[in-house]
Protein backbone atom coordinates (compact mmCIF):
# COMPACT_ATOMS: atom_id res chain seq x y z
CA UNK A 1 0.00 0.00 0.00
CA UNK A 2 1.29 3.77 -0.73
CA UNK A 3 2.04 5.52 2.54
CA UNK A 4 1.10 9.27 2.57
CA UNK A 5 3.47 11.05 4.71
CA UNK A 6 0.99 11.81 6.96
CA UNK A 7 0.77 8.39 8.17
CA UNK A 8 4.77 7.94 9.07
CA UNK A 9 6.08 8.57 12.72
CA UNK A 10 8.90 10.59 12.53
CA UNK A 11 9.68 10.45 16.24
CA UNK A 12 12.51 7.95 16.90
CA UNK A 13 11.05 5.56 19.48
CA UNK A 14 13.56 5.47 22.31
CA UNK A 15 14.62 8.99 22.14
CA UNK A 16 13.30 12.38 21.90
CA UNK A 17 14.86 13.56 18.58
CA UNK A 18 13.87 13.13 15.11
CA UNK A 19 14.51 10.68 12.54
CA UNK A 20 15.92 11.40 9.46
CA UNK A 21 14.30 11.57 6.65
CA UNK A 22 15.72 11.34 2.72
CA UNK A 23 13.41 13.11 0.35
CA UNK A 24 13.88 12.64 -3.06
CA UNK A 25 12.72 16.01 -4.81
CA UNK A 26 12.90 17.11 -8.63
CA UNK A 27 14.83 20.16 -8.32
CA UNK A 28 15.32 20.28 -11.96
CA UNK A 29 15.01 23.56 -13.05
CA UNK A 30 16.57 26.45 -15.04
CA UNK A 31 20.07 28.18 -14.06
CA UNK A 32 21.31 30.92 -15.68
CA UNK A 33 24.04 32.66 -14.06
CA UNK A 34 24.38 30.49 -11.20
CA UNK A 35 21.13 31.74 -10.18
CA UNK A 36 17.89 29.90 -10.19
CA UNK A 37 15.24 31.39 -12.63
CA UNK A 38 11.89 29.44 -11.93
CA UNK A 39 11.56 28.29 -8.73
CA UNK A 40 8.34 27.19 -8.92
CA UNK A 41 9.77 23.16 -8.33
CA UNK A 42 11.41 24.08 -5.13
CA UNK A 43 8.19 25.95 -4.09
CA UNK A 44 6.25 23.17 -4.72
CA UNK A 45 8.24 20.92 -2.85
CA UNK A 46 8.27 22.77 0.48
CA UNK A 47 5.08 21.68 2.25
CA UNK A 48 7.05 18.45 2.53
CA UNK A 49 10.36 19.66 3.69
CA UNK A 50 8.16 21.96 6.08
CA UNK A 51 6.35 19.38 7.72
CA UNK A 52 9.07 16.69 8.34
CA UNK A 53 11.09 19.54 9.75
CA UNK A 54 8.02 20.42 12.07
CA UNK A 55 8.17 16.94 13.00
CA UNK A 56 11.09 17.54 14.39
CA UNK A 57 13.36 15.48 12.23
CA UNK A 58 16.23 15.85 9.87
CA UNK A 59 15.72 16.20 6.18
CA UNK A 60 18.37 15.57 3.27
CA UNK A 61 17.04 16.51 -0.07
CA UNK A 62 18.50 14.92 -3.17
CA UNK A 63 17.80 15.62 -6.88
CA UNK A 64 19.07 15.52 -10.33
CA UNK A 65 19.44 18.68 -12.54
CA UNK A 66 19.79 18.27 -16.28
CA UNK A 67 21.86 15.42 -17.85
CA UNK A 68 25.45 15.53 -17.32
CA UNK A 69 25.53 11.73 -18.27
CA UNK A 70 27.38 10.31 -15.06
CA UNK A 71 30.15 13.42 -15.08
CA UNK A 72 30.68 16.42 -12.94
CA UNK A 73 29.61 19.04 -14.84
CA UNK A 74 29.61 22.63 -12.70
CA UNK A 75 26.54 24.43 -14.98
CA UNK A 76 24.49 21.58 -13.46
CA UNK A 77 25.63 21.86 -10.01
CA UNK A 78 22.35 22.34 -7.54
CA UNK A 79 24.37 24.86 -5.13
CA UNK A 80 21.93 27.82 -6.82
CA UNK A 81 19.21 25.71 -5.40
CA UNK A 82 20.66 25.12 -2.00
CA UNK A 83 20.67 28.91 -2.13
CA UNK A 84 17.32 29.47 -3.41
CA UNK A 85 15.84 26.85 -0.99
CA UNK A 86 17.63 28.73 2.05
CA UNK A 87 16.74 31.80 1.16
CA UNK A 88 12.59 30.41 0.89
CA UNK A 89 12.67 28.72 4.10
CA UNK A 90 14.97 31.19 5.45
CA UNK A 91 17.61 28.91 7.09
CA UNK A 92 20.98 27.69 6.25
CA UNK A 93 20.85 24.67 4.56
CA UNK A 94 24.09 22.11 4.78
CA UNK A 95 25.28 21.00 1.44
CA UNK A 96 27.67 18.37 -0.18
CA UNK A 97 29.50 18.10 -3.37
CA UNK A 98 29.54 14.47 -3.88
CA UNK A 99 25.97 12.54 -2.87
CA UNK A 100 27.99 9.57 -1.84
CA UNK A 101 30.83 10.56 -0.11
CA UNK A 102 31.62 9.33 3.16
CA UNK A 103 31.72 13.16 4.33
CA UNK A 104 28.07 13.73 3.26
CA UNK A 105 27.00 10.79 4.71
CA UNK A 106 28.97 11.94 7.98
CA UNK A 107 26.71 15.27 7.24
CA UNK A 108 23.67 13.43 7.65
CA UNK A 109 24.42 11.10 10.22
CA UNK A 110 25.46 14.30 12.30
CA UNK A 111 22.03 16.50 11.56
CA UNK A 112 20.70 17.67 13.91
CA UNK A 113 16.89 17.95 14.18
CA UNK A 114 15.38 20.80 11.78
CA UNK A 115 18.28 20.91 9.93
CA UNK A 116 18.44 20.57 5.68
CA UNK A 117 21.41 18.63 4.23
CA UNK A 118 21.41 18.82 0.59
CA UNK A 119 23.18 16.58 -1.90
CA UNK A 120 25.08 17.78 -4.77
CA UNK A 121 23.29 16.70 -8.65
CA UNK A 122 22.85 12.70 -7.98
CA UNK A 123 23.79 12.08 -11.99
CA UNK A 124 27.52 13.12 -11.60
CA UNK A 125 27.39 9.94 -11.01
CA UNK A 126 26.30 7.01 -13.43
CA UNK A 127 24.69 4.80 -11.02
CA UNK A 128 21.90 6.88 -10.67
CA UNK A 129 20.55 6.35 -13.93
CA UNK A 130 21.62 2.88 -14.02
CA UNK A 131 20.05 2.28 -11.19
CA UNK A 132 22.78 0.74 -10.11
CA UNK A 133 22.06 -1.17 -6.57
CA UNK A 134 25.37 -0.67 -5.05
CA UNK A 135 24.76 3.56 -5.30
CA UNK A 136 21.18 3.11 -4.33
CA UNK A 137 22.46 1.49 -1.08
CA UNK A 138 24.89 4.34 0.09
CA UNK A 139 21.95 7.00 -0.83
CA UNK A 140 20.09 5.14 1.43
CA UNK A 141 22.77 5.43 4.90
CA UNK A 142 21.60 9.40 4.21
CA UNK A 143 18.23 8.41 6.53
CA UNK A 144 15.79 5.77 7.82
CA UNK A 145 12.99 7.29 5.92
CA UNK A 146 12.28 7.75 2.58
CA UNK A 147 9.70 10.09 0.89
CA UNK A 148 9.98 10.54 -2.70
CA UNK A 149 8.44 14.04 -3.45
CA UNK A 150 10.35 14.36 -7.01
CA UNK A 151 6.42 13.56 -9.22
CA UNK A 152 8.64 15.38 -11.90
CA UNK A 153 10.93 12.25 -12.63
CA UNK A 154 8.77 9.39 -11.25
CA UNK A 155 8.47 7.87 -14.94
CA UNK A 156 11.96 6.94 -14.52
CA UNK A 157 13.28 3.78 -12.67
CA UNK A 158 16.70 5.33 -11.00
CA UNK A 159 18.82 4.64 -8.28
CA UNK A 160 17.22 7.35 -6.04
CA UNK A 161 13.80 6.71 -7.06
CA UNK A 162 13.67 3.38 -7.91
CA UNK A 163 16.00 1.17 -6.37
CA UNK A 164 16.89 3.03 -3.49
CA UNK A 165 13.27 1.80 -2.19
CA UNK A 166 14.55 -1.90 -1.01
CA UNK A 167 16.43 -0.43 1.85
CA UNK A 168 13.63 0.96 3.48
CA UNK A 169 11.05 -0.50 5.74
CA UNK A 170 9.39 2.72 6.09
CA UNK A 171 8.77 4.63 2.57
CA UNK A 172 6.11 6.94 0.98
CA UNK A 173 5.10 9.77 -0.76
CA UNK A 174 5.57 13.44 0.03
CA UNK A 175 2.68 16.08 -0.49
CA UNK A 176 3.44 16.90 -4.15
CA UNK A 177 3.24 13.73 -5.47
CA UNK A 178 0.05 12.79 -2.94
CA UNK A 179 -1.90 15.65 -4.96
CA UNK A 180 -0.23 15.00 -8.97
CA UNK A 181 -1.56 11.22 -8.17
CA UNK A 182 -5.01 12.76 -6.35
CA UNK A 183 -5.54 14.90 -9.79
CA UNK A 184 -3.92 13.36 -12.63
CA UNK A 185 -5.04 10.01 -11.76
CA UNK A 186 -8.15 9.67 -9.04
CA UNK A 187 -10.04 13.27 -10.21
CA UNK A 188 -9.30 12.23 -14.32
CA UNK A 189 -10.88 8.67 -14.04
CA UNK A 190 -13.96 9.72 -11.34
CA UNK A 191 -13.95 12.50 -13.61
CA UNK A 192 -17.50 15.11 -12.89
CA UNK A 193 -18.95 14.58 -16.59
CA UNK A 194 -18.75 16.02 -19.19
CA UNK A 195 -14.78 15.84 -19.31
CA UNK A 196 -13.10 17.63 -21.82
CA UNK A 197 -9.64 17.24 -23.25
CA UNK A 198 -8.01 19.78 -24.73
CA UNK A 199 -4.60 18.44 -26.26
CA UNK A 200 -1.94 20.46 -28.46
CA UNK A 201 1.85 20.81 -29.40
CA UNK A 202 3.26 19.91 -32.40
CA UNK A 203 4.02 16.00 -32.47
CA UNK A 204 0.37 13.41 -32.34
CA UNK A 205 3.52 10.29 -31.33
CA UNK A 206 4.18 12.43 -27.90
CA UNK A 207 0.27 12.61 -27.68
CA UNK A 208 -1.32 9.48 -29.02
CA UNK A 209 -1.41 7.46 -25.92
CA UNK A 210 -2.95 10.56 -24.35
CA UNK A 211 -5.19 10.88 -27.27
CA UNK A 212 -6.48 6.98 -26.87
CA UNK A 213 -6.62 7.04 -23.20
CA UNK A 214 -9.33 9.79 -22.85
CA UNK A 215 -11.36 8.20 -26.17
CA UNK A 216 -12.24 5.90 -23.12
CA UNK A 217 -12.95 8.47 -20.88
CA UNK A 218 -13.58 11.89 -22.30
CA UNK A 219 -17.05 13.19 -23.79
CA UNK A 220 -15.15 15.41 -25.79
CA UNK A 221 -11.35 16.34 -27.39
CA UNK A 222 -10.45 19.28 -28.70
CA UNK A 223 -7.28 19.33 -30.46
CA UNK A 224 -5.14 22.19 -31.56
CA UNK A 225 -1.53 23.20 -31.89
CA UNK A 226 0.84 22.36 -34.96
CA UNK A 227 -1.22 18.18 -34.32
CA UNK A 228 -4.29 19.99 -35.22
CA UNK A 229 -2.82 20.39 -39.10
CA UNK A 230 -2.53 16.87 -39.75
CA UNK A 231 -5.73 15.80 -38.44
CA UNK A 232 -7.21 18.70 -40.80
CA UNK A 233 -5.04 17.15 -43.31
CA UNK A 234 -6.82 13.67 -42.92
CA UNK A 235 -9.76 15.55 -43.21
CA UNK A 236 -9.54 16.28 -46.67
CA UNK A 237 -8.49 19.73 -46.09
CA UNK A 238 -6.02 22.35 -47.61
CA UNK A 239 -3.28 23.46 -44.24
CA UNK A 240 -0.99 25.40 -46.62
CA UNK A 241 2.52 25.54 -46.06
CA UNK A 242 1.86 24.54 -41.97
CA UNK A 243 4.08 22.16 -40.35
CA UNK A 244 2.33 18.60 -40.71
CA UNK A 245 2.83 14.93 -39.85
CA UNK A 246 2.28 13.60 -43.33
CA UNK A 247 3.42 9.83 -42.08
CA UNK A 248 0.54 10.32 -39.15
CA UNK A 249 -1.85 10.93 -41.32
CA UNK A 250 -3.21 7.40 -41.34
CA UNK A 251 -3.08 7.52 -37.46
CA UNK A 252 -5.32 10.82 -37.11
CA UNK A 253 -8.06 9.33 -39.88
CA UNK A 254 -7.91 6.11 -37.01
CA UNK A 255 -8.47 8.06 -34.05
CA UNK A 256 -11.52 9.95 -36.36
CA UNK A 257 -13.02 6.53 -36.95
CA UNK A 258 -12.57 5.21 -32.82
CA UNK A 259 -13.70 8.78 -31.77
CA UNK A 260 -17.09 7.95 -33.76
CA UNK A 261 -17.05 4.55 -32.66
CA UNK A 262 -16.89 5.52 -28.75
CA UNK A 263 -18.80 8.40 -29.62
CA UNK A 264 -16.03 11.24 -28.53
CA UNK A 265 -16.61 14.30 -30.30
CA UNK A 266 -13.27 15.34 -31.43
CA UNK A 267 -13.14 19.34 -32.19
CA UNK A 268 -10.90 20.81 -34.53
CA UNK A 269 -10.13 24.55 -34.63
CA UNK A 270 -12.23 25.93 -37.77
CA UNK A 271 -9.48 29.07 -38.51
CA UNK A 272 -6.43 30.08 -38.15
CA UNK A 273 -3.94 32.77 -37.73
CA UNK A 274 -0.58 32.28 -38.94
CA UNK A 275 1.98 34.03 -41.43
CA UNK A 276 1.91 33.95 -45.29
CA UNK A 277 4.36 34.47 -48.08
CA UNK A 278 8.02 34.17 -48.53
CA UNK A 279 11.07 34.24 -46.26
CA UNK A 280 12.44 37.98 -45.92
CA UNK A 281 8.22 39.27 -46.92
CA UNK A 282 6.35 37.61 -44.86
CA UNK A 283 2.82 38.71 -43.68
CA UNK A 284 0.60 37.89 -40.87
CA UNK A 285 -3.06 36.76 -41.88
CA UNK A 286 -6.05 35.14 -41.84
CA UNK A 287 -8.20 32.32 -42.74
CA UNK A 288 -10.95 29.60 -42.38
CA UNK A 289 -11.00 26.27 -42.87
CA UNK A 290 -11.29 25.43 -46.44
CA UNK A 291 -9.89 28.76 -47.71
CA UNK A 292 -6.49 28.27 -46.25
CA UNK A 293 -4.64 29.84 -49.18
CA UNK A 294 -1.03 27.38 -50.31
CA UNK A 295 1.56 29.22 -48.73
CA UNK A 296 0.21 30.25 -45.69
CA UNK A 297 1.13 28.97 -42.13
CA UNK A 298 -0.90 28.80 -39.22
CA UNK A 299 0.57 29.64 -36.18
CA UNK A 300 -2.42 30.01 -33.75
CA UNK A 301 -6.42 29.23 -34.20
CA UNK A 302 -8.33 32.37 -34.91
CA UNK A 303 -11.37 33.85 -33.19
CA UNK A 304 -14.51 31.54 -34.56
CA UNK A 305 -12.00 28.59 -33.24
CA UNK A 306 -11.84 30.30 -29.50
CA UNK A 307 -15.49 30.75 -29.42
CA UNK A 308 -16.26 27.32 -30.54
CA UNK A 309 -13.87 26.04 -28.10
CA UNK A 310 -15.08 27.55 -25.57
CA UNK A 311 -18.82 27.05 -26.08
CA UNK A 312 -17.29 23.09 -25.45
CA UNK A 313 -15.68 24.08 -22.23
CA UNK A 314 -18.68 26.17 -21.05
CA UNK A 315 -20.92 22.67 -21.16
CA UNK A 316 -18.24 20.85 -19.27
CA UNK A 317 -17.37 20.16 -15.96
CA UNK A 318 -13.91 18.59 -15.96
CA UNK A 319 -11.31 20.07 -18.23
CA UNK A 320 -8.02 18.80 -18.87
CA UNK A 321 -5.61 20.26 -20.76
CA UNK A 322 -1.81 19.57 -22.12
CA UNK A 323 0.04 21.36 -24.87
CA UNK A 324 -0.68 24.90 -26.05
CA UNK A 325 -3.14 25.53 -28.98
CA UNK A 326 -0.71 27.78 -31.11
CA UNK A 327 3.31 29.00 -30.99
CA UNK A 328 2.20 30.10 -27.71
CA UNK A 329 6.06 31.74 -26.83
CA UNK A 330 5.28 34.68 -29.79
CA UNK A 331 2.93 36.79 -27.82
CA UNK A 332 1.48 37.45 -31.83
CA UNK A 333 0.28 33.29 -31.65
CA UNK A 334 -0.48 33.52 -28.33
CA UNK A 335 -3.87 34.70 -28.21
CA UNK A 336 -5.54 31.20 -28.76
CA UNK A 337 -4.26 29.78 -26.07
CA UNK A 338 -4.60 33.06 -23.38
CA UNK A 339 -8.27 33.31 -24.83
CA UNK A 340 -8.75 29.35 -23.49
CA UNK A 341 -7.08 30.32 -19.89
CA UNK A 342 -9.10 33.61 -19.35
CA UNK A 343 -12.11 31.10 -20.29
CA UNK A 344 -11.00 28.27 -18.00
CA UNK A 345 -10.07 30.44 -15.02
CA UNK A 346 -13.66 32.79 -15.45
CA UNK A 347 -15.54 29.21 -14.24
CA UNK A 348 -16.25 26.98 -12.11
CA UNK A 349 -15.02 23.69 -12.70
CA UNK A 350 -12.25 20.98 -12.41
CA UNK A 351 -8.76 22.35 -14.64
CA UNK A 352 -6.13 19.78 -14.93
CA UNK A 353 -3.52 21.13 -16.39
CA UNK A 354 -0.21 19.62 -17.00
CA UNK A 355 2.94 19.47 -19.54
CA UNK A 356 6.00 22.51 -19.08
CA UNK A 357 4.68 24.31 -22.41
CA UNK A 358 1.42 24.92 -21.22
CA UNK A 359 1.86 25.73 -17.59
CA UNK A 360 4.78 28.11 -18.79
CA UNK A 361 2.16 29.61 -20.94
CA UNK A 362 -0.17 30.34 -18.37
CA UNK A 363 2.53 31.51 -16.20
CA UNK A 364 3.93 33.64 -18.69
CA UNK A 365 0.29 35.05 -19.50
CA UNK A 366 -0.77 36.01 -16.31
CA UNK A 367 1.33 34.33 -13.37
CA UNK A 368 -1.39 34.30 -10.62
CA UNK A 369 -3.63 32.67 -13.12
CA UNK A 370 -1.55 29.41 -12.37
CA UNK A 371 -3.96 29.54 -8.80
CA UNK A 372 -7.02 29.70 -10.18
CA UNK A 373 -6.45 25.70 -11.89
CA UNK A 374 -7.83 23.17 -9.73
CA UNK A 375 -3.90 21.72 -10.25
CA UNK A 376 -1.37 22.56 -12.72
CA UNK A 377 1.42 19.46 -12.61
CA UNK A 378 5.05 19.87 -11.68
CA UNK A 379 5.68 16.86 -13.96
CA UNK A 380 6.40 16.67 -18.33
CA UNK A 381 7.18 12.95 -18.89
CA UNK A 382 5.82 11.51 -15.97
CA UNK A 383 1.94 13.54 -15.85
CA UNK A 384 1.79 12.62 -19.69
CA UNK A 385 2.42 8.82 -18.85
CA UNK A 386 -0.18 9.29 -15.72
CA UNK A 387 -2.86 10.81 -18.27
CA UNK A 388 -2.02 8.00 -20.58
CA UNK A 389 -3.35 5.19 -18.02
CA UNK A 390 0.31 4.09 -17.60
CA UNK A 391 2.19 3.77 -14.30
CA UNK A 392 5.18 5.61 -12.84
CA UNK A 393 7.62 3.06 -11.77
CA UNK A 394 9.27 5.19 -8.65
CA UNK A 395 5.29 5.50 -7.13
CA UNK A 396 4.83 1.27 -7.98
CA UNK A 397 7.74 0.57 -5.92
CA UNK A 398 6.63 2.37 -2.99
CA UNK A 399 3.28 0.11 -2.80
C1 LIG B 1 11.78 16.72 -16.04
O1 LIG B 1 12.17 17.90 -15.98
O2 LIG B 1 10.95 16.37 -16.90
C2 LIG B 1 12.26 15.75 -15.02
O3 LIG B 1 13.08 16.34 -14.09
C3 LIG B 1 12.88 14.55 -15.64
O4 LIG B 1 14.08 14.88 -16.29
P1 LIG B 1 14.70 13.88 -17.35
O5 LIG B 1 13.79 13.87 -18.54
O6 LIG B 1 16.07 14.40 -17.66
O7 LIG B 1 14.76 12.51 -16.70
Amino acid sequence: MLRKISSIDFRSSNTTSGKTVLIRVDYNVPVQNEIVIDDYRIVKSLPTIKYCLEKGSKVVLMSHMGRPNGKINEDLSLIPVGEKLAELLEMPIKFSEDCISDDAIDVSRNLKDGEIHLLENLRFHEGETKNDSHFSSILAKHGSIYINDAFGTAHRKHASNYGVADYFSTKGIGFLVEKELEFLSEKVSNAKKPLTLIVGGSKIDTKLALIENFMDIADNIIIGGAMANTFLLAEGNCVGNSLVEKDKVSTAKQIFKVGSKKGTNIILPIDFKGEIGKLGSKKYCEAEKGNIPNDMICEDIGDKSIKLFNSVLSKSSTIVWNGTLGVAENKIFAKGTESIIDFIVSKELTSIVGGGDTVAAIRNYKEEYIQEFSHASTGGGSCLELLSGNKLPAIEILK
